[in-house]
């Protein structure tokens, strides 16, 4: 979406005297409301800036004036004429009761005045006894067409005219792609590193924006953006999801769209570890050529990037900028259930509503791949029709499935499968995970390589017959597991 000029210019105009506005883009926020100002007002585009270190600034410079925030609030009442007001750092403040106290005041005053006041936060947090005065607004990251015009400004300003002309057709489009779900002073950071002691802007330099933007993205903390790629072909069994994957893989285009159909939600991989769910996910996001976003939860819950509403929330604003995107939520359980929580208004139970709540009201085309291991662990409001489209558990793979694993690692490995007797592989090791053989196709390699060998059927089969199994070790887990998936998830093998 767009930056919502039309909707503030509407609440200014029908008189809204408080705005809050939500972002943690600062200086792109700024920078759109003075010019929002200055169309409303071209006679007398009064613009004042109050940060809690400089205090009301009106564009001569800092004056060092109403550094404290009720002493600001009172000369905004004061001042004669019209104008906006833009606060910064205010959240810090909302929790003393004469801010508040003040605030109210200003409601009442302000409404008859042609003045407005902009209250900038990085999250929603505002007093319930201030909700009412309060017009919210959530300003998303910028979307294409304005990604376009940070483009545009940062090659006319930065790149040379050998280097513009040297732009691929493509370059400007696969740019901006690659940009989105970043903030705009990021963009702009990413394209001028991008262009330093470049002579051509092709594939090689949307690579290395790339490359730029997944470590921007990685300093978030609770998201990553996940550049290696796996074929679906490097993922054995499951037939049934790569079925399901299949029949939907054009659906993010456009003429699936136009012939009627829903972009999909998400689906949920639960089972026994080791069996290739955390692998399926990345071969979706190759499979349907999408852009793979990781979302971290313990990260989102650790507050080391503040609270966790806040974290989750930045991180949701970042994917659906992204967008059309797939979203992986890896062990979605460790962030439902956190040991030595009590249900009921804990963070984790918060955001989980609120994850809930976006998944059945996605506005964008995300795609959400979540996995668990520990299912019984699952809420059932997760399991719910409504918010995934499908529900899968993985179990440990059959003859036929361990026969093709044996055959991916192999190969995996520089190694010819028809070297191997797969078929009797395969039949020598039931109960091994998919994890499991590409460990014994390792650990026969080193053996091998250690005895200046080459690698046999005999090493796989040592190395396979020495590991001892998950499924043996929990044996009672894993038939308690496919006990409670047998009537509410569809097999993901055949
Ligand atoms: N079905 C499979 N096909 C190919 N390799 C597999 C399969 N299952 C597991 N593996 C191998 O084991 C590794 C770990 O599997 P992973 O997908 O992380 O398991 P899970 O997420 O189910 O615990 C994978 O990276 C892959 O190398
Ligand atoms: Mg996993």
């Amino acid at each position: 979406m767009a930056f919502p000029t039309k909707t503030i210019e509407t609440f200014v105009k029908a008189g809204y005297p408080i705005i809050y506005l939500v972002s943690w883009e600062e200086e792109r926020v700024e920078n759109t409301i003075r010019s929002i100002g200055k169309g409303l007002y071209p006679d007398s585009p009064r613009f004042s800036v109050w940060s809690c270190t400089d205090g009301l600034e009106d564009g001569a410079g800092p004056s060092g004036e109403s550094k404290g925030l009720l002493e600001a609030l009172d000369k905004v009442l004061e001042e004669p004429g019209k104008g906006f007001y833009f606060f910064k750092d205010i959240g810090f403040y909302l929790g003393d009761p004469r801010v508040v106290r003040k605030l109210k005041d200003a409601y009442q005053k302000l409404r008859k005045t042609p003045k407005t006041l902009f209250i900038l936060a990085s999250s929603v947090d505002i007093p319930p006894e201030l909700e009412k005065e309060m017009a919210v607004i959530d300003i998303d990251l910028p979307d294409r067409a304005e990604t376009g015009k940070i483009f545009d400004y940062i090659i006319k300003s930065h790149a040379g005219e050998a280097l513009r002309n040297s732009m691929s057709p493509t370059f400007r489009e696969a740019s901006i792609n690659a940009l989105q779900g970043l903030g705009a002073l990021e963009m702009e950071l990413a394209l001028r590193r991008t262009l330093v002691g470049r002579d051509g802007l092709g594939d090689e330099a949307v690579d290395a924006l790339l490359e730029e933007k997944a470590q921007l993205v990685r300093k978030t903390g609770t998201l990553d953006f996940v550049r290696s790629r796996v074929d679906i072909d490097e993922v054995g069994g499951l037939e049934n999801i790569k079925e399901w994957l299949d029949v939907r893989r054009l659906a993010f285009s456009s003429e699936a769209k136009e012939f009627g159909l829903d972009v999909p939600k998400g689906v949920l991989l639960m089972g026994i570890s080791g069996c290739g769910k955390s692998l399926c996910a990345k071969a979706i996001a190759t499979s349907w050529n999408l852009p793979l976003l990781r979302l971290d939860l313990n990260q989102v819950y650790s507050e080391s990037q503040g609270s966790p509403e806040e974290a989750f929330r930045k991180a949701i604003k970042t994917v659906e900028a992204t967008a059309p995107c797939v979203l992986w939520i890896d062990e979605i359980e460790a962030g439902i259930t956190r040991s030595g929580e009590k249900s009921g208004d804990s963070p984790t139970s918060r955001i989980f509503g609120y994850f809930l709540t976006w998944m059945q009201e996605k506005k964008y085309p995300v795609f959400v791949t979540a996995t668990a291991n520990q299912i019984d662990l699952l809420p059932p409001e997760i399991l719910r029709k409504g918010r995934f489209d499908e529900i899968f558990f993985v179990t440990l793979p059959n003859q036929k499935e361990r026969r093709e694993i044996f055959r991916i690692h192999l190969l995996n490995r520089g190694k010819n499968p028809a070297d191997f007797d797969l078929d009797s592989l395969a039949k020598n090791t039931e109960g091994l995970s998919g994890a499991e053989i590409e460990q014994a196709v390792i650990s026969a390699l080193f053996e091998s390589f250690s005895r200046e060998k080459e690698l046999t059927d005999r090493e796989l089969i040592i190395a396979a017959s020495s590991i001892v199994p998950l499924s043996t070790t929990m044996r009672e887990e894993i038939s308690k597991l496919e006990r409670w998936a047998s009537n509410r998830a569809v097999k993901a093998s055949r």
